[in-house]
């Protein structure tokens, strides 16, 4: 088994975007889709340097629209790994709006995308541990077991 790395070894931190008119809905606010496709790169991103290896999505839960974004605003990312299994591992995703002038920021998206490593032939492979350090790394490695165990059922 290969070492493990720490959940801060692999995150996206504060990754940021613009919201340009080619990325609005027909109301004029953020279009999900958009915004989940940047996600999944991001989440993508994560997965592959975490695990060092060709990672593709298994799946995306929990997905939660929790307030608009409009043309202008700037967008914030974060992802981290929240627990590792076998060839199996959870991204934990959290996209903000930030107020240029305040610095203000207003928590927009949350999503868990599952990914899954695979080797040079294309099959799932073994997954180095990840190594939770602080308090809200340990809460979401211990949360992740519940969700995965509702995944499967
Ligand atoms: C991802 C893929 C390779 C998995 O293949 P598979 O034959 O189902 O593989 P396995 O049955 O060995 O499962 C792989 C892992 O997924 C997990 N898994 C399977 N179904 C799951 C579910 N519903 N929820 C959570 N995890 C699940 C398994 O538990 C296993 O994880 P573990 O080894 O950590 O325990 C295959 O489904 C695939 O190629 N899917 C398409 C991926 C894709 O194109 N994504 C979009 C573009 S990136």
């Amino acid at each position: 088994m290969e070492k493990g790395k720490t959940v801060s070894q692999s995150a996206v931190r504060d990754q940021t975007a613009v919201v340009f008119p080619n990325d609005l809905n027909a109301y004029g606010t953020l279009y999900g889709g958009r915004v989940l496709e940047i996600a999944d790169r991001l989440a993508g991103v994560v997965a592959k340097r975490h695990s060092g290896k060709v990672c593709v999505t298994l799946g995306i839960d929990s997905v939660r629209f929790l307030g608009p974004a409009r043309g202008g605003d700037i967008l914030v990312f974060q992802a981290s790994v929240n627990r590792v299994w076998h060839t199996s591992m959870e991204i934990g995703m959290k996209i903000f709006t930030e107020d240029y002038k305040t610095l203000e920021r207003k928590h927009i998206l949350s999503a868990y995308f599952t990914f899954v490593g695979l080797d040079d032939h294309l099959k799932p492979s073994m997954i180095r541990p990840v190594i939770p350090e602080t308090a809200d790394e340990k809460r979401r490695f211990e949360q992740a077991e519940k969700r995965r165990v509702m995944r499967i059922k």
